[in-house]
């Protein structure tokens, strides 16, 4: 009988450096791609990919994120007495869409850390976990894509893309196996290895891991018994490697773009197209930057 994914971990907690000092009193996931912030975007792909159970895993002077889901009386009575039900709704619907509970993660040891806080409120059933960092563009969501994999094989599913070589130590990369999965052999692979943050010559392909997730609860236990990897820190991709030994698991070639908005100059490129996309704004933004003639 399929399980079904009910619950999403969104780890962030991280200190968001490569921001500062925008990052220095508001957390990183609060930074708007033009006007949502870019934790929502992670949290309406959730919604969309058909899971409304919400555990963010966050750390010191991340209240502002805890608000943002929350209702604002205030607010609302403000939108009302001035009349605006569009602005209402779309406060509104951030609050009504999802159920959402808060874990500390009291000091920022690594992405595995973030997700052993997890471990509690998932309990014994599997769980997706969404790096809100990765802004994904895709029909249907990237994480439906990958829970439809779920639902086929009941093993844990990662998202892959391939990144250009000078990237690749940024990421986690994969040595894997081309799978055939709805007639095709380019976009379901078998997982064999996995490497976080490998030097170039280290790098067993060009498959990176992008931030989405579906995991089953043995993922726990392997990320302890891992132990701290790359960067000092207690690595999910460390966890991962673990869970090969009792666990088959599958990375997914998903459809669609990915824009890196953990970094400054992927988080312009979002906005950029983000804005151009956007009804009320795409015309006059378009004609802007014609005139600028670059
Ligand atoms: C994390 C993961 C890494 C993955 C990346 C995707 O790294 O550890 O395996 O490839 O997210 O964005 P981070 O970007 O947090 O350093």
């Amino acid at each position: 009988m399929s399980v079904k994914v009910r619950k999403a971990v969104f780890p962030a907690a991280g200190l968001g450096t490569r921001f500062l000092p925008a990052t220095k009193a508001q957390p990183k996931e609060m930074l708007p791609l033009v006007d949502k912030p870019l934790i929502q975007y992670g949290v309406e792909e959730a919604v969309r990919s058909g899971i409304r159970n919400i555990l963010i895993v966050t750390g010191r002077g991340k209240t502002a994120i805890e608000d943002h889901f929350d209702v604002s009386f205030e607010l609302e009575h403000l939108l009302q007495t001035r009349n605006r039900p569009d602005l209402l709704a779309a406060v509104r619907q951030i609050s009504d869409m999802i159920d959402v509970a808060y874990v500390r993660q009291r000091e920022a040891l690594g992405l595995g850390h973030a997700v052993l806080r997890a471990r509690e409120i998932v309990g014994n059933e599997p769980f997706a976990v969404i790096l809100a960092d990765d802004v994904i563009e895709a029909d249907p969501p990237a994480l439906r894509q990958l829970l439809d994999v779920w639902e086929r094989f009941q093993a844990p599913v990662l998202a892959l893309m391939e990144v250009p070589p000078e990237s690749i130590p940024s990421y986690g990369i994969v040595a894997a196996e081309p799978v055939e999965y709805n007639g095709t052999r380019d976009r379901l692979f078998r997982i064999h290895d996995l490497v976080e943050k490998p030097r170039l010559e280290d790098a067993p392909s060009k498959l990176a891991i992008i931030g989405r997730y579906v995991l089953t609860p043995e993922i726990f236990p392997a990320i302890e018994e891992a132990g701290p990897g790359a960067l000092g820190e207690i690595q999910l991709t460390d966890g991962l490697r673990r869970l090969l030994r009792s666990s088959p698991l599958y990375g997914y070639r998903f459809h669609g773009v990915r824009y890196d908005a953990g970094d400054k100059l992927g988080f312009l490129i979002a906005t950029v197209e983000f804005a151009l996309r956007r009804e009320d704004l795409g015309g006059p933004f378009r004609a802007y930057l014609k005139s600028l003639k670059l």
